[in-house]
């Protein structure tokens, strides 16, 4: 059912910072840092050959990445992302075999404009995982 890796998020306390790691040290090629207020971070992505890295920062006073970067301070891995075909078709065949939808299980207008929904990561492994429908 699930495709491609799309990204995998790593929250960051400063998104500039970790871009500049990215470019300077790792020699990737980084977008500019734009903030997506609607979900409450900053996003830089990374384009690697093969997929993307998506840095976040914290976005105002309740962003879902806060409580996560206050238990992890110098930042870590948050969410990884895979492609669906049917993001509604994989809702439906995950909930029947018992896995969990964050939020009220609706698809939402993710970060890229694509339709996307979190799995719950006792589910998964211990792993944030989210769909993207592309
Ligand atoms: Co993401």
């Amino acid at each position: 059912m699930i495709g491609k890796l799309n990204h995998v998020a790593i929250a960051v306390p400063d998104v500039e910072a970790a871009a500049a790691l990215y470019r300077d040290m790792l020699g990737a090629k980084v977008s500019g840092a734009t903030p997506v207020p609607d979900h409450g971070v900053t996003t830089v992505f990374v384009e690697l050959p093969n997929t993307k890295i998506e840095l976040l920062e914290p976005l105002g006073a309740d962003s879902p990445i806060a409580k996560f970067l206050e238990k992890n301070p110098s930042g870590g891995m948050h969410h990884i992302c895979y492609e669906v075909e049917d993001i509604h078709a994989a809702r439906d065949h995950l909930l029947a075999k018992g896995a969990r939808a964050l939020g009220d299980g609706e698809p939402k207008i993710g970060a890229h404009g694509k339709p996307v929904l979190f799995l719950h990561p006792k589910d998964f492994c211990g792993t944030l995982v989210e769909l993207e429908e592309v």
